[in-house]
């Protein structure tokens, strides 16, 4: 039978709980999510579980990372089904704070990241994010002061900006990232996935089958702008409204001319109707 995790939502009832949990030495990993919880996050959970004794899951929905236009008042919240799944994962302990409690009155102080959060991708469609993902993430590690913490290579960009600034801030915290879960068709899985009707929901997966075409051919010798090409029209076809498809350094996300360049990552944001998907392979 699975105990249910330990819910926490107050910065000093999380440092009280979290002596607790160090007590005999016990490493702490951190697994900060928003919430809606699939088996991508699960996959998360479990990556954290083989790192550490002790996993501790945040579960908080950043306003900061959402431009006004975007969907914060109607992103996905389902805690009950959260909690049960991550009791059934046995996480010690869900940080759960409130806005209030991350952003109080007169909050005044923000991380601003530089190099690959500025590299010309998710950026220059979402100016506001990753100011506000580094920021939520920068005081998630400060008050949870985890040894490791574990991000999903889905959100491409977003793993490599956090890990940029653990290291540059000498946060003392391990990122790891962990390999995106996909549906049987090749979908990643992905909280805004249930926003998709059941058409949009048919054709998402030409994204990942257009990137893997691309990955394929630029593998065995293709010019990667002809392939980058190709795989733009395939997506275009489809229906999707392309925001970029791009090939980058797998490390500082720099563009890339040929494999030589590399390691090299493919990486893709469209939009079918109103949802905005994403989606990266390594090439
Ligand atoms: O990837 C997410 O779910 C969020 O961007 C994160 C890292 C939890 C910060 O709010």
């Amino acid at each position: 039978m699975s105990r249910n995790p330990m819910v926490v939502r107050t910065v000093p009832a999380l440092r009280r709980t979290l002596d607790g949990l160090r007590a005999r030495k016990a490493r702490v990993a951190l697994v900060p999510t928003m919430g809606a919880l699939h088996d991508g996050h699960l996959s998360l959970v479990r990556l954290a579980r083989k790192r550490a004794e002790k996993v501790v899951v945040s579960i908080f929905v950043n306003p900061t990372q959402f431009a006004p236009t975007e969907d914060f008042g109607s992103y996905p919240r389902t805690w009950k089904a959260d909690v049960e799944k991550l009791a059934a994962e046995r996480v010690e302990l869900i940080w759960h704070p409130d806005v209030k409690t991350m952003y109080p009155e007169g909050f005044a102080t923000r991380i601003a990241p530089e190099g690959p959060a500025v590299a010309g991708l998710e950026d220059r469609f979402r100016p506001h994010f990753f100011g506000g993902v580094a920021t939520v993430v920068g005081k998630l590690f400060a008050q949870v002061r985890p040894d490791v913490a574990i991000f999903g290579e889905k959100d491409f960009q977003q793993l490599r900006v956090v890990t940029q600034m653990a290291r540059d801030l000498d946060l003392g915290v391990k990122v790891i990232g962990s390999r995106t879960v996909r549906e049987r068709d090749g979908l990643a899985m992905s909280s805004r996935n249930v926003y998709l009707s059941a058409e949009e929901r048919r054709v998402a997966p030409t994204l990942y089958k257009a990137m893997k075409r691309g990955a394929a051919g630029i593998r065995s010798g293709e010019d990667i702008a002809a392939a980058l090409a190709a795989g733009e029209e395939t997506i275009r076809n489809a229906g999707f409204a392309l925001d970029y498809l791009e090939a980058r350094h797998a490390e500082t996300l720099a563009p890339v001319g040929s494999m030589k360049d590399g390691p090299v990552r493919m990486l893709v944001a469209a939009r079918l109707g109103t949802t905005r998907l994403i989606d990266n392979i390594a090439v």
